[in-house]
This record gives structure tokens, sequence and C-alpha cells, in this order.
């Protein structure tokens, strides 16, 4: 039985070599598309400059990305390098310590204010700083410093920011504290902030992409239709929707905070892995297929996360003990067949393997709109923790890419960016005070 079930869910998971092809030149077609008018794809515009690698110079970078916030003083080395000369961390939520700043009843000037209160922590001498301000939400942008936030992802909710400019709401912020010494010059989203690193040392490189608690991609569009010149697009590629859906996607949609959007992101991204994990466990136990007799917690919404399914990867052990310990501690569960084990195992590999089929996919998609023959060498800089840290994740996505192009692959390299986020607010502030 349990076999059998495992087989339904492989086959509607598992993406054929047909699909990912299928999905690429839909992908591709949403991008012309949205370049043009309206697509699943916002294909946002950025107004931000390519930068040589000679950049130089100390920078704040705000990377605001989600519920962690990280702020940096960086450095530019100006040989395409660069060095983190200060850092400080903290999250928006701590319902430990009791506060959540992403909440629906926190303001946008609670919020930012929070921001800035630690900014300052980090400012040890009075020096004027040009910030960039990596903002990983679907913004319009109104020009390299500006832009307006469409909607919060990440389910995040804090009241009175959708709708408004971003930097406004920092500088105001910053006033109040009275750092007047900061000046933010760009705002990105951490995308571009990732295609900004990886060109800082790779002139090749045109693909900027997130698989971490979010996921998105930006390119280098050759030809921009409003300007007629190269610019980098922030796609907001998780909101496309031209691939087919499992019913445990359709049910983590209905409950979350925004139905009907974010399909994309929904299925390959971090924060939502687990949880599609967690539906397909809950629906097995209720046949009877798991944890059979067994006392189990009630596995409460994404309480299953990435890193769980993670750890049930790298299990390597005959027996998979790891998994029986970890179930053991997490769940309170003690007695699980090896059979179990391993559908969990399954279950974990099923879920990531298709996050990187679709995010392969849409990779060639990228591949196909702006170099249709693999005329040229391409470079996609890639950060986040699904990419980084989910055994198998990169290596996945590099073989489908081989698998669909055969040798033309040797054109395309997939490149980690680790700290591309911060880094690149670092650049494109750096880009945005150069005279031409
Ligand atoms: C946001 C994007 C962001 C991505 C990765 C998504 O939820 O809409 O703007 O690039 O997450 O952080």
């Amino acid at each position: 039985m349990l076999a059998r079930k495992l087989n339904d869910l492989k086959k509607s998971f598992l993406l054929s070599k047909t699909e990912i092809l299928d999905i690429a030149k839909n992908f591709k077609m949403e991008m012309s598309k949205g370049l043009t008018g309206t697509s699943s794809l916002k294909m946002l515009r950025t107004f931000l400059k390519t930068p040589l690698g000679k950049e130089k110079g100390q920078y704040l970078a705000i990377d605001f990305g989600g519920t962690n916030i990280r702020i940096q003083l960086v450095e530019l080395l100006g040989n395409g390098s660069f060095q983190t000369k200060e850092t400080i961390s903290f999250r928006l939520k701590d319902l430990e310590v009791g506060y959540d700043l992403t909440a629906e009843q926190t303001t946008a000037t609670e919020l930012f204010d929070f921001i800035v209160t630690n900014l300052k922590t980090l400012l040890k001498e009075k020096k004027p700083y040009a910030l960039g301000h990596t903002f990983s939400f679907p913004c319009h942008q109104i020009s390299v410093d500006r832009a307006v936030l469409l909607k919060w992802t990440k389910e995040i909710k804090t009241a009175g920011v959708e709708g408004r400019e971003i930097t406004d709401l920092l500088e105001k912020a910053l006033v109040r504290q009275q750092l007047y010494q900061i000046n933010p010059v760009a705002i990105l989203n951490d995308t571009t902030a990732i295609l900004l690193t990886a060109s800082y040392s790779d002139l090749r490189a045109d693909i900027g992409s997130i698989c971490g608690t979010g996921h998105n991609t930006c390119y280098r569009e050759p030809y921009e239709p409003l300007t007629r010149k190269p610019m980098i697009i922030n796609m907001e590629s998780g909101n496309f929707n031209g691939f087919p859906r499992t019913i445990y996607d359709m049910v983590l949609d209905q409950a979350s905070e925004k139905p009907g959007q974010q399909f994309l992101e929904k299925a390959v991204s971090g924060h939502y892995v687990g949880e599609i994990a967690r539906h397909i466990i809950l629906e097995l136990v209720e046949q009877g297929l798991l944890f059979r007799g067994q006392n189990y917690p009630e596995l409460l919404p994404y309480s299953v996360q990435a890193q769980h399914l993670a750890h049930f990867l790298q299990d390597q052990t005959p027996e998979l003990q790891n998994i029986s310990q970890w179930l053991a501690r997490t769940w309170q569960i003690q007695y699980t067949s090896a059979e179990e084990r391993a559908a969990l195992q399954t279950i974990a590999s099923l879920v990531t393997t298709r996050s990187a089929q679709l995010a392969a996919a849409t990779y060639a998609g990228i591949l196909l709109h702006i170099d249709p023959h693999f005329q040229s060498e391409h470079v996609i800089g890639v950060d986040g923790s699904m990419f980084e840290k989910m055994p198998a994740y990169m290596d996945t996505i590099h073989k489908i890419l081989q698998n669909l192009y055969q040798d033309k692959i040797n054109h395309v390299r997939l490149r980690l960016i680790k700290d591309g986020s911060s880094v690149g607010a670092a650049i494109a502030a750096a880009t945005c005070l150069e005279t031409d």
C-alpha cells in the first residue's frame, strides 16, 4: 500500500524531460509577454548599471530578505573582490522574546525604526556612508533609489508598507534617529544583488537567482522595450504559473496568506517545501500508512521545514537510524519501520527534486529567450539555502540543463554566490555614485 502510494506521488511530483522543456517554453513566452504587457511575470525594470569590477570604497548594505535582516559595512576592493568589515543580523520576529514586526498590527514606522535602531549599533564613527538596500519583495522601481512595494510576499503582513515608496520610509526613520550622514542611494531586489555580485568578478554573469526562503530570478535583458537598451529585469518569477500543480500545492495555496499568487515560489522555495511535505505526511497518516498505532504530535502548519527535509535526505545509514532518532526526539514517535522512514526520505526527495526541476526549467526558459542558439557564455549566479544546503539540489539543476542542452551546456556555468544579497547592495550603491 505504502509503496503504491509513493509511486503515485512520484508520478505527480517528478517532471519528465518533455514536461521540463514545455515549462521552459511557457516561461520564455511569459517573459516576452511580460516585457510588453501583462503576464504572470512582472518583468520589473531595475535601472541599475552593470559593475565593471573596478568599483571601490566602503558602503553600508541592508539586506532585508524576509524575517531576518542583515546590515553590513562592505568594502569593495576594486579587483572584483570585497571584504565585509562589520555585520549585524537580527530578526523581525521573535515570539519567545515577544515581538513580531511582520504582523499586521505593526506599522511601517515601527518596522523601519527597528531597522534603523539596529543599524545605529553597527556605526562606530559618524562618517558619511552611501547605503544600498536589498529589499527582496516585488517592487515597482521608479529609479535606482526609489521603489514602491507592490505586495508583501513570504507571509509578511506589516501594515502601511504595501503601496509605499520604501526609500522614503527608510529615510524618514534615519532622520528620526538623526542619522543624517547616511545616504540611501540604491534599492534593489536580492536577485539583482546576486547578479551584480556575480558580475563584479565575472562579466559573463547574466542571470541571478534566489532559491532560499523565497524564490525569484532576474536576468540581463538585451533589449528592454521602453529604454531600447540592455537592462537587468527582476522577473518576480515566483509568480509564474505555467506548470502542473499537485493537489498538495492547491491545498497549501488555499491556506496561504495570498491564495492564487506566487505559485512557482510555493512549489520551489524553502519556506514552502516543508509545508508541502507536511500535507503529504498528514495524508499518509490519515490513510493509516504512516505511524500506525503511535502517538504523534499534531503537525501544525509550517512545522515541517526545509532543514528537516535536508536532514531526512542526508541520512545514509543502512536502516535510516538518523531519521529514527529525529522522529523520537522531535515528534516523540518511538517505533517506525525502515519502510516508513524510507517513505519520509522519498517524500523529501520528491518535493525538493521537483523544486530543482522547476527552477532549472525557468533557467532554461531564460537561456532560450536571451540566446536561443547558445552563441555566448552565461553564468547563472544563485544563492539561498535550498541551492546551498539541500542535498543534491545544485547537482539536479546542473544535470537537467545538461540533459536538455547536451554539449551546448558547456557555455553555461552555475555559481553559488554567497552573501550576494548584501554585497550586491554595496555594488549597486557604488555604481549609482559613478559618473559616466
Ligand atoms: C519576492 C522576491 C524575492 C524572492 C527571493 C520573493 O518572495 O517576491 O522579490 O526576490 O522572494 O527572496
